[in-house]
């Protein structure tokens, strides 16, 4: 996500701030500022775009200020421009905030404050929290920061400064990341260890709830009580580029591990606080307009045309209307039969790929409904669409998709039910049943990721193998594509997914000894033909490794290995399933020495055709 720096000491805090940023520019951003204390008033400069634009225009007015925040912005509520950039202030520059991570209850919190007269310049949530801190305050800082905490929901790493209290800067942390970096006569700030490395090793890492006062020669944390904690240093042991992978051993691995909050950001404002309904403010459907769409097409390439093969399945079955899924690099060509009752929703991590920006476009140009779901916010694919709705993934620096594909995943389950409840195709309470499956998902995600001792055996064993197979039925199907591609593009070995059912019609012919089979079999309307299937691949000698559902007592019978993931909805099961075949495809590719991060001929962004 976003990167925040922080410093308090005896030199001029800009040079940190600028270096800090740049140590952190790994993690993508589309904008960034810096705000220094200088006496009498607050210097703040922000810029849309790379930080060499605000370097630009900081060249010759360098502020002399030793106390100071920096922010790179990744955005998430309103578009990169230099009024979005951190810092943001009060309505008198009293108070200067830097934050990363979601204000989820920003918009009633705004209303109020906008009532009572406060002005604001930005789009972001992340402003009303320079204006609550001014509506609170009476003289003591810490005081009022604990309050406007107590009044803000979700998740946050926040830096506070003031110019009244030009001695300190206060920090506070729930779900985000955030370090103070221990120097002498000086202390820094970080949202990530790079930052602050080549200035110190020795740092407080902060735990969810917690406050750092962080004055020049000390530090105190304090706990969600208001109670000092006694911190043990951390002494950072990691070389920079570790550090930039926050000490996982490669970016694929760290965003795999990051899916539980990337999907849990996505989900969590748009659903209701009763747990009843879901919330898309980005689309004002109705039901008239959903009746008078007869034709869905879902469009995207690689990993996205994936999450939009889930997508069909979760539209069609909770608002039983006809989708179609296509790569967009065939859709654009092949005179699509599209019209202005066609809804056509693209799906795209970066919102610049080539072929599904042009299938956005065509699908337009025929007077077709669009719909971008997408990672970049001022995406061309989030400019060019009529609605669009982001998910809250965070960069994704690793050229194999992972998190993205979960979210991806979130936001098609939330968009369907979103459908079914205005469409009202199924009963409220079969949309509290989902819901409530629905936020159990992230939990589970860290549950399924917490056991992968098993996956490295498997990977170390048929890491080798030159061939491997991957089947399942219906919703397995679709998620034995996404497997199969991860496993072919990171490790190079040969992947096929197949639709269990197709395996008779040809393929079995390639099923011999020794052959490892991954076949999935969590779809229970689907069980027995699945166990069929695998007993078919089973009876020619393959190496068969079952994905099933916690509470599966017949699959281990018949196989000699299975990895079981916690029990859900069936429709909702890919968004676990998927993560052990991701962590296979990366300790394959690890077993087989690959490039992990960078593979072969591949590029992040393919705006190219
Ligand atoms: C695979 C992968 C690619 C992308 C595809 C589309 O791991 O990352 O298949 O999914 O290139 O990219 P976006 O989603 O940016 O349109």
């Amino acid at each position: 996500m976003c990167g925040i720096v922080g410093y308090i000491g005896g030199k001029r805090a800009v040079d940190f701030l600028l270096d800090g940023l740049t140590k952190l520019e790994y993690r993508g951003y589309d904008s960034a500022g810096i705000a220094a204390n200088c006496g009498e008033n607050i210097f703040i400069e922000k810029s849309v775009g790379r930080l060499d634009s605000l370097k630009e225009k900081l060249k010759n007015r360098l502020p002399a200020g030793t106390v100071g925040i920096g922010h790179t912005r990744w955005a998430t509520h309103g578009r990169p421009s230099d009024l979005n950039a951190h810092p943001h202030t009060d309505c008198h520059g009293n108070f200067v905030v830097v934050h990363n991570g979601i204000i989820e209850n920003y918009m009633p919190l705004k209303e109020e404050l906008i009532a009572r007269g406060h002005k604001f310049i930005s789009e972001t949530d992340t402003e009303v929290v320079a204006h609550l801190l001014e509506e609170v305050y009476t003289g003591d800082f810490v005081g009022a920061v604990r309050e406007v905490l107590n009044k803000i929901e979700g998740s946050y790493s926040l830096v506070f400064m003031s110019k009244m209290h030009p001695d300190v800067l206060l920090c506070a942390k729930q779900e985000n990341p955030l370090v103070v970096g221990l120097g002498k006569g000086e202390n820094f700030i970080a949202s990530d260890i790079p930052a602050i490395i080549a200035h110190t090793r020795d740092t407080f890492i902060l735990n969810d709830g917690e406050i750092a006062i962080v004055k020049k020669d000390s530090v105190q944390i304090l706990n969600r009580q208001g109670g000092l904690v006694d911190k043990k240093i951390f002494h950072v042991s990691w070389n920079a580029e570790a550090a930039e992978k926050g000490g996982y051993e490669h970016f694929m691995l760290k965003e795999i591990n990051e899916q539980p909050k990337a999907v849990r950001d996505t989900m969590s404002k748009r659903i209701a606080k009763d747990g009843a309904s879901i919330i898309l403010d980005e689309l004002n459907w109705d039901k008239n307009f959903l009746n008078s769409i007869n034709k869905i097409y879902i469009v995207a390439c690689g990993t996205a045309y994936h999450a939009g093969l889930v997508g069909k399945f979760y539209i069609e079955k909770l608002v039983r209307k006809l989708v179609e899924v296509d790569l967009a690099s065939e859709y654009r060509y092949r005179d699509p039969i599209v019209d202005d009752k066609t809804l056509v929703i693209v799906i795209s991590q970066s919102g610049e790929t080539l072929d599904t920006l042009a299938a956005l476009k065509e699908s337009k140009r025929l007077g077709a409904k669009t719909l971008a779901i997408t990672n970049v916010v001022g995406s061309s694919m989030a400019r060019e669409a009529e609605n669009v709705i982001h998910t809250w993934a965070g960069p994704e620096i690793a050229v194999a998709s992972t998190k993205a594909y979960t979210t991806q995943l979130i936001l098609m389950f939330m968009l369907a039910l979103y459908m079914a409840q205005v469409a009202e195709t199924i009963s409220g309470d079969e949309i509290k049943r989902l819901i409530s499956l629905l936020k159990k998902i992230p939990a589970q995600i860290s549950e399924t990721l917490s056991d992968v001792e098993p996956i490295k055996t498997f990977a170390r064993q048929y890491g080798f193998n030159e061939d491997v197979f991957y089947i399942g039925r219906s919703l397995d199907y679709c998620v034995a594509l996404e497997g199969a591609l991860k496993l072919k593009e990171i490790s190079y070995i040969h992947a096929e997914a197949y639709a269990s059912g197709e395996l008779k019609h040809g393929t079995l012919a390639l099923i011999v000894e020794g052959v490892p089979v991954i076949a999935l079999a969590t779809q229970k309307s689907v069980y027995d033909k699945t166990l069929s299937n695998i007993k078919e691949v089973k009876a020619r000698d393959a190496i068969v490794i079952g994905i099933a559902a916690a509470n599966d007592i017949e699959l281990e019978k018949y196989l000699d290995h299975v990895i079981f993931v916690p029990e859900t909805d069936e429709l909702l099961i890919p968004l676990l399933t998927v993560v052990p075949l991701q962590l296979l495809a990366y300790y394959a590719a690890i077993t087989r020495g690959c490039d992990v991060d960078k593979p072969r001929n591949l590029a992040k962004s393919v705006t190219v055709e």
